[in-house]
Order: structure tokens, then sequence, then C-alpha cells
């Protein structure tokens, strides 16, 4: 089995440079065809192939500077997080993939600019963010694939957060995962609104990780989901080159409900929805049955993501008051091909 530390190796100069800042934005982003089950736990490397869509300004920011006390320090919204606490050691663990045997010690400042409130997981623009930030750092320049392959190591959504607008993870062949990467689409949606429902924001009991090996080692609905996966893949695809909102909503709902659906059938089960998330999925279906087009969609959490278009956002956001909407390509250069992460550093 080949570790992280190897692949990585192979892609770095013998000698790091480090400079004096690295720093760099990456978007936190929302699959419309899940990552569900891995064939390769060390490597994060998926059993089916995802798509998604990036969230524009949401996500984290992370700044990588030599630290002038001899020590790493690693902070999270201004605040320094303790040795040894989970946050830091991921970090941490992930950064010394890189710096190996240089002694350096560096300061790791991260902010998140994604509300608390909207209950969003932010590991996958974390990893993305962090991963961007070493490239810049150590002037590692690394090709687009190259940091998505890396970023998958530290979180499998990851991936997708290095590129704006709609990303597809491809699953990959090779055993060291290196084409197991995310790409962008050609594709804007300037209409294309994201409503982030907040049901509850507490640490899960289950993380991803866990549910997900939980999932494909007890689930036998679970045999069913690589096809389903395909098959939401291709309808995702047909969508989006024909903006068919309602192929859009319709396919994303149906595939998180059948994530879900695996998850349940899980021995012990695995249920990550709260009373209220019913109830916001009822809301959405009764919309629906008004003539409302929004969907909805959700991770290994309880809070949902609400999919419509922007001539419907007044409707929506008055049927769930408190609303956090994001509009996934409403700064991005439509004309132009689909922007690398780096170019919306200022964002
Ligand atoms: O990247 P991870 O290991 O946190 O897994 C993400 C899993 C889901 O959010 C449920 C699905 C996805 O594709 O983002």
């Amino acid at each position: 089995m080949i570790s992280k530390a190897d692949v990585i190796a192979r892609y770095l100069p013998a000698q790091l440079t480090a400079g004096e800042r690295g720093e760099a934005f990456a978007p936190s982003n929302i699959a419309l065809c899940k990552y569900w089950g891995k064939r390769d736990q060390a490597l994060n490397l998926p059993i089916n192939a995802s798509l998604s869509v990036s969230l524009a300004h949401l996500g984290s920011r992370t700044l990588i500077t030599p630290s002038a006390d001899g020590v790493d320090h690693v902070l999270l919204n201004g605040e320094e997080q303790a040795t040894g606490s989970r946050f830091a050691t991921k970090v941490v663990e992930f950064v010394d993939l890189f710096r190996r045997n240089s002694v350096q010690p560096l300061t790791i400042d991260t902010h998140n600019n994604i509300p608390t409130a909207a209950g969003l997981a932010s590991s996958a623009s974390g990893f993305a963010a962090l991963m961007l930030a070493l490239n810049d750092f150590y002037t590692l320049q690394l090709a687009p694939e190259q940091l998505s392959a890396f970023a998958r190591m530290g979180s499998g959504s990851a991936s997708r957060s290095i590129f704006t607008g709609f990303v597809e993870w491809q699953m990959g062949q090779r055993e060291d995962g290196m084409d197991s990467h995310a790409v962008a689409l050609n594709a804007c949606w300037p209409q294309l609104r994201v409503g982030l429902v907040k049901v509850a924001t507490g640490e899960k009991k289950v993380d991803s990780r866990a549910g997900m090996q939980r999932t494909v080692e007890s689930a036998h609905l679970y045999q069913s989901w690589p096809l389903q996966a395909a098959v939401d893949l291709e309808k995702l695809h047909i969508a989006i080159a024909g903006r068919d909102f309602n192929l859009l909503g319709a396919t994303a709902e149906q595939n998180a409900l059948s994530m879900h659906a695996t998850m349940i059938a899980s021995w012990p089960p695995l249920l990550y929805w709260q009373p209220e998330s019913v109830v916001a999925m009822q809301q959405v279906w009764e919309l629906r049955s008004q003539g409302i087009d929004v969907y909805f969609t959700m991770d290994a959490g309880p809070n949902l993501k609400l999919l419509f278009l922007d001539k419907q956002q007044a409707e929506i956001e008055s049927a769930f008051p408190g609303l956090e909407v994001v509009a996934p390509f409403l700064h991005q250069q439509c004309t132009a091909d689909p922007s690398f992460t780096d170019a919306i550093k200022e964002a």
C-alpha cells in the first residue's frame, strides 16, 4: 500500500524553499452527486465520482508564515488551537506531508467566513486553502490536478474545493490515486442559488469518514449506490449542459436521499436527520406542490441546502426566514473558462 507521504514526495523538490508568507482562499462546496464510500482509506480514494458546486466567496482563507518562537502555531478564526487538539493535529499532519524533515516551525492561520450559523462543514475549503497556501509558501508550482489530488488526502471533498463553479471529482483508477482529482466544468449558471437552512450546528457524533466506512461495511443497500451515483452524474451533466434546472434539482435531491438511505440501512443505523430536517424537507415538497421550483440536498449532517433560481428567491426566503443565500456564479466571468480558485484570492 502506498502512503500519502510517498505519493506527495514524488512531486516535491529535493530541497524545499520556504518563502516569507503563503496565502490562499478556497471556497466551500456542496455536492449535487455525493462522494460516499472509499476504495482506499489511507489516500481517500472514492468508490464513485462526484459533482459539486463551489460556494463562491464562502470558504477558508489560510495564511502560512515562519513562526518566530521555534514552535508551530495553529490558529482558527483568530484563536490559537491547543497542540494536540483535533484541529491542530489534522493541520500539522497535513503540513508535515510537505515539510517532511524540514524543521522550520510555522504559523498556520485559518479564517472561515462560512457563517457558523449555517452549519456547513469547513473541512473541504480548509484543506483546499491549506494546500494552496503550502503551494504558495514553498513555491511548489503544482498543477491544479496535483493540488486537487493532494487536497483530497486531507479530506475527500477538499479535492473539489480547489476549483470554482461546477466541479467533478473523477474517481480515477491508479493505485497511487494521482488520477483521482477534480476538474472544473466549463459551465456557468448565474441564476443558480444555494440556500443554507440551519437545523443544528453542533459537532456530529459520527463524522463522514466513520459514517461512510460503516455504510460500506454494513449496509447491503450500499451495493446499489455506485450505480445510482453513475446515473445521477450523467443526468447532472445533461442538466448543466442544457440549463435544465428541474433535472438538476431532482437529481441532486434523489441522490442525497439515496445516500441517506444507505446510511439508515447501516448497522448500527446512521441517521443524521433531526425532526426539524424532516419538517424542512416537507416544506420543500409543499412549495414544489405549489409550483415553486425548489429542491434540497443534505450531507452528513442535519442541515438542508436548497437549490433554486434567482427568480424564486423572494418566495423561498419568506418560506425559510434567515436563509443564507449564495450565488455560486455571480462574480465569475461567465464568458471565460472556469477560474482556478487562486483567481478569487481577493474575494
Ligand atoms: O470530504 P469528507 O470526508 O468530509 O466527506 C464528504 C461527504 C459528503 O459531504 C457527505 C458528500 C460530499 O460529496 O461532499
